[in-house]
């Protein structure tokens, strides 16, 4: 689905718009966001998981008013994890039973705000949250749908700041010493509550879905566990989000539609076992959706050719742009877009231009020999955790997000500006 295409000048069109004539328009760096693309992706992911199922797309790996009104268009629900992100996702027309709300430490106000907006569902993360959220919820005269998030004890294979399902941190209620059952105790006796069922969210960008087939196999022991004690099926279970996508031609991703079969398969054996009717499911995928859909393009602006070493190539952004590299050690390619080059490729390092020296973009490449001042580069596959997670370090301006579709461009997230920044600064 994705509509990019190289010409025989080497300069590339994304979206039926050349780079080249992007930068002038938009300037660099900055993220485009190929809207065709991510609203296939959404597409593929609804169609995967079918009418009994349900996809809330993670708004924390990027959320805008656009791509809530896109996922409004495409039929999927949405997560939220703040009061900012809700506020969006209500601003532009997302349906509240369609938002769940997520977060380990939610405060007063947000809890209030969810259930007032009516939100389809409120993810509980704790023992003081079961009761902050019943009480809310009494006081308001309704009764709350929610999920109870329980850490299963998988260690998913990914970076640690990352797995989130592991007993040693701060997500969720566990499960091996009782907890989690004990939370659904207290949530099933709370009038405020309705108990829908049961969240795992096992961590991020997985490619395994040995994680998910622990993660599933424990979640439904729970659910039998609860039959038992209670004598309530509970009807639902969220397998969370986490699915890897290719960020180097070496990661080898899983189709939804795969991904769909491998989960209610591991479900339908599960349940089957434990002699419970088939829960509805639903996953959370952000980065799945919405991490291929962009790039990021940025000028060069010095280079230092290290004899015997490497080459630095830095570009017009960096840290403030993309944490991912600097944070996670995550690997990203990148490529010569605005030219054709027939140089020798050589060993590079794209950097940003903060004053850091951990302020990387991509570690290792291969670039043409002869990049020089001026070119244009892009790295793909950043439509997910870059935006959202940009920041303002050394007064960095943030960069826009721009749709491209048909061979159109418009703005939907604007390049911030020094009189942003001088805005806030009120001493
Ligand atoms: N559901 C829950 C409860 C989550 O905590 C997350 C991600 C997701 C869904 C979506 O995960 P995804 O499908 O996007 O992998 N900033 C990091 C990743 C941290 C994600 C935190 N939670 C990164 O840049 O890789």
């Amino acid at each position: 689905s994705r509509t990019v295409h190289r010409g025989e000048d080497g300069v590339v069109t994304v979206g039926g718009m050349e780079v080249t004539r992007l930068a002038e328009e938009f300037g660099t760096p900055a993220y485009f966001l190929d809207e065709a693309d991510f609203r296939a992706r959404c597409r593929a992911w609804a169609d995967a998981f079918g009418p009994d199922a349900d996809v809330f797309y993670a708004g924390k790996a990027f959320l805008s008013r656009a791509v809530v009104r896109w996922l409004t268009e495409e039929g999927l629900n949405l997560d939220v994890c703040s009061g900012g992100e809700l506020a969006t996702a209500l601003d532009a027309g997302m349906p509240a039973e369609r938002i769940a709300f997520h977060g380990n430490n939610k405060s007063q106000e947000e809890i209030e705000r969810a259930v007032s907006a009516g939100v389809g569902r409120i993810v509980l993360d704790s023992f003081q949250e079961i009761v902050r959220v019943a009480h809310v919820a009494q006081a308001q005269g309704r009764r709350q749908r929610v999920q109870i998030r329980v850490t299963v004890g998988v260690e998913a294979h990914t970076h640690e700041f990352i797995a989130t399902a592991h007993e040693d941190q701060k997500f969720g209620i566990g499960l091996a010493d009782g907890q989690a059952a004990e939370a659904v105790r207290r949530a099933l006796k709370l009038d405020g509550l309705e108990l829908i069922g049961i969240h795992s969210h096992i961590g991020s960008q997985i490619f395994d879905m040995a994680g998910f087939e622990v993660s599933a196999r424990r979640v439904v022991q729970l659910l039998a566990q609860v039959r038992d004690e209670h004598g309530v099926e509970l009807p639902e279970i969220d397998l969370g989000g986490g699915l890897g996508i290719a960020y180097t031609s070496e990661d080898d991703p899983k189709e939804p539609h795969d991904i769909a079969k491998a989960l209610r398969e591991i479900v339908a054996r599960e349940c089957e076992a434990a002699k419970l009717r088939t829960p509805r499911i639903s996953v959370e995928p952000g980065r799945a959706i919405v991490g291929p859909s962009a790039f990021t393009l940025y000028r060069v602006g010095t280079i230092k050719p290290l004899h015997g070493l490497r080459t630095y190539v830095s570009v017009d952004g960096g840290m403030s742009d993309n944490i991912r590299t600097a944070l996670y050690d995550a690997e990203y390619s990148v490529a010569l877009v605005s030219r054709r080059s027939d140089a020798a490729p050589v060993l590079s390092r794209v950097v940003g231009k903060h004053c850091e020296s951990g302020d990387i973009v991509v570690k290792d490449a291969f670039l043409p020999a002869d990049v020089a001042p001026g070119d244009l580069l892009a790295v793909p596959a950043t439509g997910a955790y870059c935006r959202s997670m940009a920041s303002n370090y050394n007064h960095a301006l943030r960069p826009p997000v721009v749709a491209v579709k048909n061979g159109r461009a418009r703005v939907i997230v604007r390049r911030e500006t020094e009189e942003d920044l001088l805005r806030l600064d009120v001493g």
